[in-house]
């Protein structure tokens, strides 16, 4: 039986810790340290992504390679889908070429959830509209985890575009149940007061406006790209930078121990100011990419068992 990853929320704290287990096992083989098993050999991986990825694309084929399995890759440009090819179409067309597994990132919020209702092998939701990334929270909770060695006890922040973010409920879900605290911060428009309910120990969540009046608290401040694409026209504000900016004032207002964070592509002078982002001491933005190859290694590994 494949073993899909859909998405986080409603794993337990048990469940979440050995997916983080596991990661965390391949780290060195992540950062190209030492050799791992090649326990997917002979398998193949459909990587099939309608919608742009750096990050994750090459992250799911690295971590698909380092085990010795090989990778098919499908971009909505160029594939059936600019022919009027339902999802659904494509993905049963993918599954009959007798692939293991499929690695989905759409538009379609619950689209990867319908391909595995569908489909023979195992699906891994690479992001889904608005809805979630769980590979992504899972790498953000690794970093948090190698950073403190804890989660009871820490204040993560995630500042900005929460609406359109799948990237900031998927940690919200996966934070909250491994027992941190998390501090929604964004303009009203981003972020709408119904957030709080949307985790299951809803208690955990916490809303402001105002991100001068916390920075003081967050031993993590994860800063979300602003989503043109998935915002009704309107580009972004003129003073987004002024208020919701980790501007380099911002950041010496920070605990010398706070983390930065950031799934990344990072628009830098507007999230992020170029010092901040470059700052060794503080940003993990390339360690969340490493910490990505490992989270998938151990996704893309339990997926398929033998
Ligand atoms: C994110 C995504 O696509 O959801 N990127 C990523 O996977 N690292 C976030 C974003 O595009 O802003």
């Amino acid at each position: 039986m494949p073993n899909h990853l859909l998405q986080l929320e409603g794993l337990s704290d048990e469940r979440l810790t050995q997916l983080l287990d596991a990661a965390a096992a391949y780290l060195p083989a992540a950062r190209g340290q030492g050799q791992v098993p090649a326990a997917l050999a002979g398998r193949l991986v459909a990587q099939m992504f309608f919608e742009d990825s750096t990050r994750t694309r090459l992250s799911f084929e690295a971590a698909a390679a380092r085990l010795g399995a090989r990778s098919m890759s499908l971009q909505g440009a160029g594939s059936s889908a600019s022919k009027g090819e339902t999802f659904l179409d494509t993905a049963l067309n993918v599954d009959a070429l007798g692939v293991d597994a499929m690695v989905v990132r759409t538009s379609i919020s619950g689209g990867p959830a319908l391909l595995a209702r569908h489909v023979r092998c195992a699906v891994i939701n690479a992001g889904d509209g608005r809805r979630e990334h769980p590979t992504q929270g899972l790498l953000d909770c690794l970093t948090i985890r190698e950073a403190f060695g804890r989660f009871n006890g820490i204040h993560v922040g995630i500042v900005g575009d929460i609406a359109n973010s799948r990237v900031a409920r998927s940690a919200i879900h996966a934070l909250t149940t491994l027992g941190a605290s998390v501090h929604l911060i964004g303009p009203p428009t981003l972020l709408p007061g119904c957030f709080a309910g949307v985790a299951r120990r809803a208690e955990s969540v916490h809303i402001t406006h105002d991100l001068d009046a916390i920075l003081d608290r967050l031993d993590v401040i994860m800063m979300l790209r602003v989503q043109l694409e998935r915002s009704a026209g309107g580009g972004i504000a003129a003073d987004y930078r002024e208020h919701y900016g980790l501007t380099h004032q911002r950041a010496q207002r920070l605990p010398s121990h706070c983390i930065v964070m950031h799934p990344g592509p990072v628009n830098r002078g507007v999230e992020v100011d170029d010092d901040v982002a470059d700052d060794v001491r503080r940003s993990q933005i390339l360690r969340q990419v490493t910490h990505g190859v490992a989270v998938r290694m151990a996704v893309l590994q339990e997926s398929m068992p033998r």
